[in-house]
């Protein structure tokens, strides 16, 4: 039986294709279309993944698509007409899109299957989505369930059980009292883009102090010991603006939203250290009652927030659970995942078997390029390359040249599924290079220079470098720790007197380039069985190095969807000062290459729009 899920028309469109409860492909629009953050209608995403099943549309037993588009336009216009005449002008805006494609959903779908399809369509609740994407392919036959997002229809956050084959969500949060949105809204008001931003505002935290914590829970929020909140909506005028903040919250932080690209001001940097250490209070107390009503020893976790490392660092070795597992497309693409596996287990009470690693594949969902493929584009491009006939030589010459602190696009395999590049679509150098953060940052990312790298460790070695149990992992990078204070250069900022970005200055650990300001990292164990040839990789380098970490980025740049294709890889490496490039196996020298000309940067940093 096969089952396509659907996300799409908000943020992070997206397509999933389950086939009798095994998930097949996963992919996000943005990938082909390389529009980041793609909200339309994912229709190479599908494509994709029927092609990657072997089926057309024909072969579809059901389409499952992750929110109800009714319930989300009753509470567009409940909202509306709770502020009116107010929200007007916002609420026009929107209709046109909503009375040409998101009421007609099924008109939509069937156009994009081009009328192939005939079985009945399935709209499962958005946080049901978001639950079932992180319970279901979990290591855990029970487990307590948390989603945090900006909004579905109406709930802004949920929690629940699941147990075997079903989930049951007890409790929601509604619109307009949104963790996601507030977080959103921090972002808006330091001047980053909202609904991708929000990563930065996290890198961003370690550089301020938390000052604003106690005005912000004394006039925001109304936090009550479960973790439930009630938003102070006369600083909040998202239901009736396009815009996250008002005068009133300016008012509140001493004066305007930064301006995107400005110089950042210590009142962003602590302001990020705020409503980072006000949201990580909220998911612990949410945690703990989740804990105290279910009883369970797992936690599963989805949802936009639940991409919030440093607070999913803190759940592990701070909250009541014993372990914790995050849909690794913790965001709305994920949703499509879920809307399928809801469908599957949810709805057809199919029975469900539990994998101890889980069954999300190690999230290598995409596309993935044969030797033959890669070689044709080469040789269309006129590039020079060699060929390696063994891994085991390619490996061992890639080791040698991340140890010569040369800066390597790593192209092989499945593209991930999820906002993170975990080793099949990445960049990676080597951490214990002192220059390597802003080399990356400035001249091959060209990104803002505060940005964190994180690291690639081998999972067998990762309690020597970070504080968590052997037991523990983070194949997903979703989880930030503490690196040990053996591998620290000195104890703390205040004996340095450092603040600000001051503190990217010294050297700090013995691993500086993953290293963030406050000695964290986000952290990816990189196992053998999920991981094989950059497990294999790692061990050569560790054997050549001592050192079981580097660096893993995603492969693209600012403002960039992660590379897709040998195409997109290619023209990324030539436009930017990567050093090397290798894909399955063959590699590519920058100096080599015939074409390679310094201003091409600029016309491939203008095609896409800086996030
Ligand atoms: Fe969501």
């Amino acid at each position: 039986m096969n089952i396509l899920g659907i996300s799409a028309f908000y943020h992070d469109s997206a397509a999933a294709l389950v086939r009798d409860g095994k998930i097949i492909a996963a992919a996000q629009e943005e990938r082909f279309t390389r529009k980041k953050h793609d909200p339309e209608f994912p229709l190479n995403a599908v494509n994709y993944c029927l092609e990657a099943g072997g089926i057309n549309a024909e072969q579809l037993d059901y389409v499952a698509f992750y929110d109800k588009p009714f319930l989300k336009f009753e509470r567009l216009l409940e909202t509306y007409i709770a502020y009116a005449p107010r929200g007007f002008r916002q609420f026009l805006m929107g209709m046109p899109l909503w009375l040409r494609q998101k009421l007609y959903l099924p008109r939509e779908i069937d156009k994009a299957l081009q009328y192939k399809y005939k079985g009945s369509y399935i709209f499962t609740e958005h946080h049901e989505s978001h639950a079932a994407s992180a319970f279901f392919p979990s290591p855990f036959d029970q487990a307590a369930i948390l989603t945090l997002d900006g909004v579905g229809e109406w709930a802004t956050a949920s929690c629940g059980v699941g147990r075997d084959n079903k989930i049951e969500l007890t409790n929601i949060i509604r619109f307009p009292h949104s963790l996601g949105l507030l977080y959103s809204a921090f972002t808006y008001f330091t001047g980053f883009k909202v609904n991708s931003g929000e990563y930065k505002l996290m890198g961003l935290a370690p550089y301020g102090e938390p000052i604003y914590y106690n005005l912000i829970m004394e006039k925001l929020i109304d936090l009550k010991e479960d973790g439930s909140f009630h938003l102070n909506m006369s600083y909040f005028p998202y239901c009736h603006k396009t815009v996250m903040t008002g005068q009133k919250f300016a008012k509140l932080f001493g004066g305007p939203p930064r301006k995107p690209e400005s110089p950042l001001t210590q009142r962003e940097m602590d302001m990020a250290a705020s409503i980072q250490a006000i949201t990580e209070e909220i998911m612990l107390r949410l945690t703990r009652h989740v804990h105290q009503q279910t009883k369970m020893k797992n936690l599963v976790l989805a949802g936009g927030v639940a991409l919030n490392c440093v607070s999913n660092g803190r759940i592990l070795s701070q909250g009541p659970f014993d372990n914790i597992w995050i849909q690794p497309a913790a965001g709305d693409a994920g949703g499509a995942l879920g809307a399928a596996l809801f469908v599957w287990y949810q709805l057809l009470a199919n029975e469900r078997k539990v994998d101890s690693i889980d069954t999300q594949h190690a999230s290598l969902l995409g596309p993935a390029y044969t030797n033959e493929q890669i070689c044709r584009f080469l040789e269309s491009v006129n590039a020079k390359y060699h060929s390696y006939d063994n891994d085991e030589q390619l490996l061992d010459k890639v080791a040698d040249l991340i140890n010569q602190e040369k800066v390597i696009g790593w192209f092989q395999g499945r593209m991930e599924f999820g906002p993170r590049a975990l080793g099949n679509r990445s960049i990676i150098g080597d951490a214990r290079s002192e220059e390597m953060q802003s080399k990356m940052n400035l001249k091959i990312k060209f990104r803002e220079s505060f940005r964190p790298f994180a690291p690639c460790v081998l999972k067998e070695d990762a309690s020597d470098y970070f504080d968590m149990r052997p037991k523990d992992e983070s194949p997903y990078m979703l989880l930030v720790a503490p690196l040990k204070k053996e591998k620290r250069l000195f104890a703390d900022d205040q004996s340095m007197n450092l603040k600000g970005l001051d503190k990217l200055k010294p050297k700090r650990s013995i691993v500086p380039a993953i290293t963030h300001v406050d000695f964290s990292a986000r952290i990816q164990t990189v196992d053998p069985q999920r991981h094989s040839k950059l497990h294999r990789l790692m061990s050569i380098f560790k054997a050549k190095t001592g050192c079981p970490v580097i660096i893993n980025t995603s492969f693209n740049i600012r403002g960039e969807p992660i590379v897709c294709t040998p195409e997109d890889a290619y023209h990324c490496f030539m436009a930017t000062n990567m050093d090397v490039l290798v894909m399955e196996n063959q590699m590519l020298y920058k100096h080599q290459q015939p074409q390679a000309k310094q201003h091409e940067v600029d016309k491939y940093k203008a095609k896409f729009q800086p996030d």
